[in-house]
């Protein structure tokens, strides 16, 4: 796919057997899934139009194990789906928590991308019990996307502050989209100080972009 962040998606669900997209829209992700090998896959959207267009997909990849659902959330799941893997992709973060805060089923692994709110979002997933595997940038067509790889437990899995602010697997591996998020969230905020007056504000904005710094020079440092 010429989408840098439905590959990450795709990349990091692995080998699924039994899967279903959350807000499947397109049905992109599931029809990569379905070539590579996962037995069953739910499409399930709000919007009805939305998931006849990962039907038609689906169809068209000749996929036969699929089911297709409208309806909110995880409200159109049960347990008896058995599923490996759900995946929320490309809505709000207070979106994807409503979701998973509103769940009647068991939940093992979910791949959650969301559109803003990250940091509220994984202190969400912490506070619930939520491991966190990878959490890591991607870049697609200029725009910075958090991607994150979460699997349910029965206990809390402590995350530092740093951690928190700027995803575990950026702070572990060398991410040239980490640093370049980084670079352009701090050339935007020095655009800023220039034009405004409030010094209160000037002074946390210096302070984000001497917290980038030092996150960027560590980030160079793991090449
Ligand atoms: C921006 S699209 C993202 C599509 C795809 N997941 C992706 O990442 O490219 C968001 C989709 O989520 C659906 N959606 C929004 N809120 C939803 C909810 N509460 N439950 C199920 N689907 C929802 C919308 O109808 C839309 O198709």
């Amino acid at each position: 796919m010429k989408n840098e962040r439905l590959n990450e998606i795709v990349k990091l669900c692995g080998k699924v057997n039994r899967v279903a997209d959350i807000g499947c829209d397109h049905g992109k992700v599931l029809g990569e899934l379905h070539k590579n090998g996962a037995s069953y896959l739910i499409a399930s959207d709000i919007s009805e139009p939305s998931v006849k267009k990962a039907e038609q997909l689906l169809n068209a990849l000749n996929c036969k194990n699929y089911s297709i659902r409208v309806g909110d959330g995880f409200s159109t799941l049960t347990n008896a789906d058995n599923l490996d893997l759900i995946i929320i992709a490309g809505m709000g973060g207070y979106e994807i928590v409503k979701i998973i805060n509103n769940s009647k089923i068991n939940l093992k692994k979910l791949i959650l991308q969301p559109q803003n709110n990250v940091i509220m979002l994984r202190n969400f997933l912490i506070e619930h019990n939520f491991k966190i595997i990878t959490d890591k940038v991607v870049e697609d067509k200029n725009k910075f996307y958090n991607i994150l790889k979460v699997e349910k437990t029965n206990i809390k899995h402590h995350l530092t502050k740093r951690e928190i602010e700027f995803g575990k697997t950026n702070l572990k591996k060398f991410n040239p989209s980490f640093i370049k998020m980084l670079e352009e969230e701090n050339f935007k905020l020095a655009n800023r100080i220039e034009k405004i007056k409030n010094n209160l504000l000037k002074k946390e904005f210096t302070n984000i972009i001497i917290k980038n710094n030092k996150e960027i020079e560590r980030a160079k440092s793991r090449r």
